[in-house]
């Protein structure tokens, strides 16, 4: 059964990858890449939110285990303790070294396409809520949603943040804390079922293992592969509003 999931999984990304925007990813115009980056900024944003969602709303000891590990990691600190800049810290600093000012992050509003995609991702796990799978409902729209597709997502803006940015030691370019962290930290890296503990397991792995032991049924099985097609589509959706924006004009978002 994993196995189905597994390949209605990668059959998603294939078709995630092949979004026009990211078909023409080269073709972005430095100050339109910047405003859609600062939108993307926004489901960043949701992210802690939907982690403390679906902790309260798990009764699974072991998952919410999980959960609880992955969402502290979003708030890393020193070896003494002391609390280091969060991850959204590093989001906006990135954002800084590839150009933006920090008035134009904080001050750009939401898109209403941008604000519909975070609700009615959040609403995707509230109506998990109830149902007979619950459970893993939310660790699967969790995981792929925040960790599986951010990751591809990444891997797709990475081609045009590396003109900027540097994934490690670099004389020319700031290393990347946030994109490339999430890129790899966040990536599949494994067929679900596959999960090696050798070399430590990416967020994605780690709540994959839980996916394996919860899905026990037929229905279980179908009931996430909706929840992963719909993870599909609200990304899309996101992605979908800069499509028309391709060339050097600027952004007009409504
Ligand atoms: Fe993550």
């Amino acid at each position: 059964m994993i196995g189905t999931l597994n390949d209605y999984e990668i059959s998603l990304i294939t078709k995630f990858r092949s979004h026009p925007l990211f078909n023409q990813i080269d073709r972005i115009a430095w100050q339109n890449l910047l405003a859609i980056l600062i939108q993307r900024r926004f489901l960043s944003l949701s992210i802690v939110n939907f982690y403390e969602f679906v902790i309260d709303a798990l009764t699974d000891e072991p998952i919410k285990r999980t959960v609880r590990g992955i969402l502290n990691e979003e708030f890393p600190r020193n070896t003494k303790g002391v609390p280091l800049p969060s991850h959204r810290e590093l989001l906006f600093q990135d954002l800084l070294n590839l150009g933006a000012t920090s008035e134009m992050i904080l001050t750009t509003p939401e898109t209403l396409i941008t604000q519909n995609v975070r609700n009615e991702s959040y609403q995707q796990l509230v109506r998990c809520l109830g149902e007979k799978h619950c459970q893993v409902g939310l660790v699967a729209f969790l995981r792929f949603w925040a960790e599986v597709l951010v990751s591809v997502e990444y891997s797709c803006l990475w081609q045009r943040i590396s003109e900027r940015l540097s994934s490690g030691q670099s004389q020319h370019k700031i290393r990347s804390e946030f994109y490339y962290f999430h890129m790899i930290h966040d990536s599949r890296n494994s067929d679900i079922g596959q999960e090696s503990i050798l070399g430590g397991l990416t967020h994605s792995q780690e709540l994959a293992i839980h996916l394996k032991r919860l899905i026990s049924s037929e229905e279980a099985l179908i009931y996430c592969l909706k929840l992963q097609e719909n993870a599909y589509q609200l990304k899309c959706q996101f992605y979908d509003q800069f499509i028309n924006h391709l060339s050097g004009s600027p952004l007009a978002l409504t």
